[in-house]
């Protein structure tokens, strides 16, 4: 057995995420973290909100909120949205918890120890009236391009032109609106990325096995000179900078936000579980609320540091997930703050990287409300549909385009007629010839040797792509393993074969049957909730999900004549044309 620690990017809190998020980073964490266990392995699979930023200042700022109220709501909206997703956690964090508080300015510390910390002045917008500096975002004013009023200090929205504040005309506070501006002297740290380029590269070199996405990346920034990069910024929302002269000032999202990943784990260890609230009967007992924590002193059991630190963490494998643009950050920026540290912290053993999944081939866009909402989406179809559509055509070797005939007939065809026909065709034959159980009679012939045949090469390579987090393959394989089930009951012909020689049919449908059930655990990890109402039609308990890998003759005759079963209601909806219709419509579609 072995511990294989699990974490996807860190969603930002500043607003629930699009498909194109899911499927770049959380949801192939989760299935990966779900076959994992099917396996046996050990999993911690651990995920955050990202609260720190303007993003989040401005959000809040949007909704009417004080940021920190705004990012408990956001945290709650996400966490539940999450789970409805079937996304299983092991813990769902928050970069504002005082373990990341610790942890950071811990990280800080020790970096300036080992010399890579360096204070330099810098020139930032300071608004008299506001009485505090303003980032890029903050400053508005008319883009020098184009004209255009509403340009922003790092960009203009209208041409695209990247732009310093001080190149705007008449340039004004965003928070505000005064122009009561001046340029001041700011104190700051920088961190001496320059210093570890060798190391490095040395490193990457090294991971001879990671995906051509990730290795291209994070060499292309090597090549191109690392920056020292400034880890603090004038803003109060953050983590304090805990060194004299840095009054008022908070590290950048991007120094906290991975670090996060660790201090998730510690929130873990030392959370409350909602079993330890339910044995405690606490009335309205909120796990997420840590004042509980020094009464009872929980998480004893549960070891934060054996995931992350020094030679108990060693046999760890940690994998990340994360779509190209969070690529940098995680090749470079967090493993500078880890190993920079020069303490032994687990660095990543493999790096997953997505492309883009795009709407009609365009951006998903949050502002122009572009695209499908992990919100919406659970809305309106049960979250295993997107499970499956998205892990099916993941944006793995390039971009991938969601349109909705595309994903109408990928759930209609896959999902409906092949997956959920098999099951209900041979289930509802089984239960009107022989009753509600499995029944006996008959032997095995050549159309059961060529089924196992078939599959036992099937699920040797669908594993073989699942370990290498191969989607589309191992999707790909998994689909023609429900096929199998259809091509099978075409040769074994059980309703044809009944009158004749009951027998015969039996041996066929005792066979489709224990094909069922392997099929519900080779799909759990993509669709788990389908799966688990084939296996409870089957009365066969989750706890029977390890995955498969004993004969497969072995397999296709666990259940035995007299094993009851119950017809499923409909396992899978067809989506209709008019409903096509009316989401293209809200969703805006057609490109
Ligand atoms: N919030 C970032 C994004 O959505 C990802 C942060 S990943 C972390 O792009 F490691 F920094 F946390
Ligand atoms: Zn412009």
């Amino acid at each position: 057995m072995a511990r294989i620690l699990v974490t996807s990017a860190l969603p930002y809190i500043n607003g629930v995420k699009h498909l194109g998020n899911l499927v770049g980073s959380m949801l192939p964490a989760d299935v990966y973290a779900r076959f994992k266990r099917a396996q046996g392995h050990q999993v911690l699979y651990i995920c955050a909100t990202d609260e720190h930023g303007t993003p989040a200042e401005l959000a809040a700022l949007a909704a009417g909120r004080d940021v920190a109220t705004f990012c408990k709501e956001q945290h709650l909206i996400q966490k539940e949205i999450g789970e409805g997703f079937g996304l299983s956690w092991d813990y769902f964090g928050r970069s504002s918890s005082p373990q990341n508080h610790e942890l950071t300015q811990h990280f800080c510390r020790k970096l300036d120890e080992a010399g890579l910390i360096e204070e330099r002045i810098d020139q930032q917008v300071y608004s008299i009236d506001d009485g505090r500096f303003l980032p890029d975002r903050y400053i508005e004013g008319t883009c020098p391009k184009c004209g255009y009023d509403k340009a922003r200090g790092d960009q203009c929205e209208n041409c695209t032109s990247l732009l310093d504040p001080t190149d705007l005309i008449d340039p004004r506070s965003a928070v505000s609106g005064s122009t009561n501006l001046e340029v001041r002297d700011s104190k700051h740290l920088y961190l001496r990325q320059s210093q570890m380029v060798d190391e490095l590269r040395a490193w990457i070199n090294s991971k001879a096995d990671w995906p051509n996405l990730v290795t291209s990346i994070a060499n292309k920034w090597l090549d191109e000179g690392l920056q020292d990069r400034c880890i603090t910024r004038d803003l109060s929302w953050g983590i304090p900078v805990d060194r004299e002269g840095f009054e008022g000032k908070v590290f950048y999202v991007w120094f906290d936000a991975p670090i996060e990943y660790i201090a998730a784990t510690k929130e873990w260890a030392e959370a409350i579980t909602d079993d330890d609230v339910a044995d405690m009967q606490i009335p309205g007992g909120d796990p997420l609320d840590g004042s509980y924590r020094e009464v009872v002193g929980f998480g004893e059991e549960r070891d934060w540091q054996s995931w992350w630190y020094g030679d108990a963490a060693k046999d760890v494998t940690y994998v990340q997930f994360m779509a190209k643009d969070n690529i940098p950050f995680h090749t470079v920026g967090f493993p500078v703050t880890q190993m920079g540290s020069r303490e032994p912290w687990k660095v990543v053993d493999y790096i997953k990287g997505f492309n883009w999944l795009t709407y009609y081939g365009g951006k998903f866009s949050t502002s122009q409300k572009r695209g499908v909402f992990m919100d919406q989406a659970l809305e309106i179809l049960p979250a295993d549909y997107w499970r499956y559509y998205l892990m099916a055509n993941a944006p793995e070797g390039s971009d991938s385009s969601f349109t909705w005939d595309h994903f109408a007939g990928t759930i209609n065809k896959d999902l409906a007629d092949v997956l959920g026909n098999f099951v209900n065709r041979i289930l509802r034959f089984t239960k009107s010839r022989f009753g509600e159980e499995v029944p006996a009679g008959g032997e095995w012939g050549d159309a059961e040797e060529n089924l196992v045949a078939e599959l036992d090469q099937r699920i040797a390579s669908y594993t073989a792509y699942m370990e290498g987090m191969e989607y589309r393959k191992a999707l790909s394989e998994l689909r023609a393993i429900w096929a199998s089930g259809n091509e099978y009951l075409t040769v074994a012909e059980p309703w044809a074969k009944f009158k004749e020689n009951p027998d015969a049919a039996a041996v066929g449908v005792r066979t489709g049957i224990n094909l069922i059930r392997l099929i519900a655990i080779l799909s759990h990890p993509v669709i788990p909730t389908i799966s688990e109402n084939i296996l409870s039609a089957l009365k066969v308990p989750v706890s029977e999900l390890a995955w498969p890998t004993v004969p497969v003759e072995d397999l296709l005759t666990i259940l035995q004549p007299e094993h009851g079963f119950e017809v499923p209601k409909v396992l899978v909806q067809k989506i209709e044309d008019e409903h096509i219709a009316e989401w293209t419509e809200r969703f805006g579609g057609t490109e």
